[in-house]
């Protein structure tokens, strides 16, 4: 089983990165690998609406950086983990213009979706304010991995009240939560 969890935050070690982190611990107690990257470290250039990808002039894309090296690996997956700080009001940037990139699994001519159909995700979404301030991140990112790719949903993580880095610390039961989701990960 191949996971891949990306971390939208480019605080490396803060809240969003510890609870990604608990579920990679429960995915591993069943033997299985993850691999953890940080979206700030994948040179990603952004979308630049070229068209490559939907009229299958290149396997992926054409963009030549990191994150295309990436888009085979998630193809192959079969568990995908997002987690991403709410930025004013919204997904962190380094989200969206990793979302974006996934494009290339979109097939625009009949609304279906190449690779991802059928793998499981799990969402991970951290805010200052209470966590019910921001579910319409959550209930976004499900309208696209669970819509648009048809993909299986192994769990959301809302969690708030966090602005400080290590804050998600004092919030145990949360971290529970997220390694018994990696636990089930089957
Ligand atoms: C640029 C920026 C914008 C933010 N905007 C919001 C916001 O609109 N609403 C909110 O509740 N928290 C906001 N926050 C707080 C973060 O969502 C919160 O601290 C989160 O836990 C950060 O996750 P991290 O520790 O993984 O970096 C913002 C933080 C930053 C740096």
């Amino acid at each position: 089983m191949k996971v891949m969890a990306f971390v939208g935050s480019p605080r490396k070690g803060g809240n969003t990165s510890k609870i990604v982190d608990s579920i990679c611990v429960g995915i591993k107690e069943n033997g299985h690998a993850v691999e953890v990257y940080y979206l700030s470290d994948l040179d990603n250039k952004g979308c630049k609406a070229c068209g490559s990808c939907q009229e299958n002039k290149v396997e992926y894309c054409a963009i030549n950086d990191k994150m295309t090296a990436f888009l085979p690996k998630i193809a192959d997956a079969d568990y995908i983990i997002v987690g991403t700080p709410v930025y004013m009001l919204q997904l962190s940037g380094y989200t969206k213009n990793f979302l974006d990139r996934l494009f290339t699994f979109y097939v625009q001519s009949n609304h279906t979706a190449r690779y991802l159909p059928g793998k499981k995700y799990i969402t991970v979404t951290c805010s200052g304010a209470p966590a019910e301030a921001f579910r319409n991140v959550t209930e976004y990112l499900n309208q696209l991995f669970s819509g648009s790719f048809q993909m299986e949903n192994a769990g959301n993580i809302i969690a708030g009240n966090l602005l400080n880095k290590d804050d998600i610390i004092k919030q145990q039961e949360i971290l529970k939560q997220a390694e018994d989701m990696g636990r089930k990960l089957r």
